[in-house]
């Protein structure tokens, strides 16, 4: 079979670089879910990664796990740094000699945003602020953040148009949109080059299921798994547009290394531009969790509606496919299967259940 350059897809032809390229790279949140999952992924590309997490929601467990999925080589390019990006002294310590920034850091949930503005905003606005000058200081190559669907806020239009938001409806929306506003003013005051990633829905393997803020996914996944009841916030007809991490690294790595500068300083979703409601996503984890010897027989409980969550989510993705290539390769069912898997095999135990953010 001819397999040329021009049959590969823009990430498998990047990977391909990677390997026989070594580069450093900058994961801040790298002990939370989406930095840990980047992280495996560098070291198993043999890249040097520079870590940053001060452990407010991310774990130790989630940096030992992936010290097992590496050789003992790769994990000995990863330097660990534990500090918190609201020191921009920590920030600019991490990004010393680091081509690629990869900004993860910040407090999720919409739910804890509206019990604790003052502390999301400290980590999410100071804290992404510090890490721009850092990184402006340190002349890094690129600065890709994670943005969020969040941002398009009571805006109705379905699929989700990266140009096309409304107003936020959360203070967590709000620091995620304001992260946008200084990474476009950094690109046009100092000829940065920043590009913002807004994750919808993401879901996969170290995913935290525990604790008040915890997403749906890990959160029913272990509730079912210990055969605890279920509650859906709503008539269980809201959607999102979940995402498996595979999109997500994905997503980051073409992001990052895109020498096109038309692709450069922009904003793109990340997310699989399908549409999945609460009770379809209830009805898949338990199918799934059968397949695996995991009877669940109970039927949801639905009580009311949560504050501030958005109606309807799905994106439209062509932006990332035209100008980076995305190409989100994994549907929610194939993620959901693979991410199932893993907490069957950590048999993670919840503390309560709480709907999509
Ligand atoms: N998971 C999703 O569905 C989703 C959706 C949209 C956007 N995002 C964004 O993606 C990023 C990663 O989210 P995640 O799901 O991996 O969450 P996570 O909570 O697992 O990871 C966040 C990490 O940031 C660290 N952190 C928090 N405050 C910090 C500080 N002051 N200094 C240093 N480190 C700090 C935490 O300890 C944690 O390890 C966040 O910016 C989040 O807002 C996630």
């Amino acid at each position: 079979m001819n397999t040329s350059a021009l049959s590969l897809t823009a990430y498998e032809q990047l990977l391909g670089r990677l390997t026989s390229e070594r580069h450093t790279w900058l994961v801040t949140g790298v002990a939370g879910f989406i930095g840990s999952n980047l992280l495996e992924t560098l070291l198993k590309l043999d890249q040097q990664v520079v870590g940053l997490d001060n452990f407010a929601t991310g774990h130790q467990r989630n940096l030992d796990e992936v010290r097992t999925l590496v050789t003992a080589g790769q994990w000995a390019r990863f330097t660990f740094i534990d500090g918190d990006i609201r020191k921009l002294e920590d920030c600019r310590r991490a990004c010393e000699g680091v081509e690629y920034v990869l900004h993860q850091a910040a407090l999720g949930s919409v739910p804890r945003s509206l019990a604790d503005p003052i502390t999301t905003n400290a980590t999410n606005i100071d804290g992404f602020l510090n890490m721009l000058v850092a990184a402006r200081d340190a002349e890094v190559r690129s600065f890709t953040y994670a943005a969020s669907s969040s941002t398009y806020g009571d805006h109705p239009a379905l699929p989700k148009v990266e140009d096309v938001i409304g107003k936020p409806l959360s203070p967590y929306a709000v620091t995620k949109f304001v992260n946008e506003l200084y990474a476009d003013v950094f690109a046009r005051s100092y000829g940065f080059t920043a590009i913002g990633l807004r994750y919808f829905n993401v879901f996969g393997p170290r995913q935290d299921p525990n604790g008040a803020y915890a997403a749906v996914i890990p959160k029913w996944t272990a509730a079912m798994i210990a055969g605890e009841d279920i509650f859906i916030n709503g008539d269980g007809e809201t959607s999102r547009d979940f995402c498996f991490i595979a999109n997500v690294i994905q997503a980051n790595l073409l992001a990052a290394t895109t020498t096109l500068a038309d692709a450069r300083n922009q904003i793109y979703n990340v997310a699989v531009g399908d549409r999945t409601t609460l009770n379809q996503l209830f009805e898949s984890l338990r199918d799934v969790l059968a397949a695996n010897g995991f009877a669940y027989e109970k039927s949801p409980s639905y009580r009311s509606f949560r504050a501030a969550d958005v109606r309807h989510s799905q994106a439209d993705v062509t932006k990332g496919g035209r100008l980076l290539g995305y190409s989100p390769v994994y549907p929610i069912r194939r993620g959901i299967v693979e991410a199932i898997v893993w907490y069957i095999t950590r048999n993670t135990r919840p503390t309560g259940n709480a709907p999509a953010h």
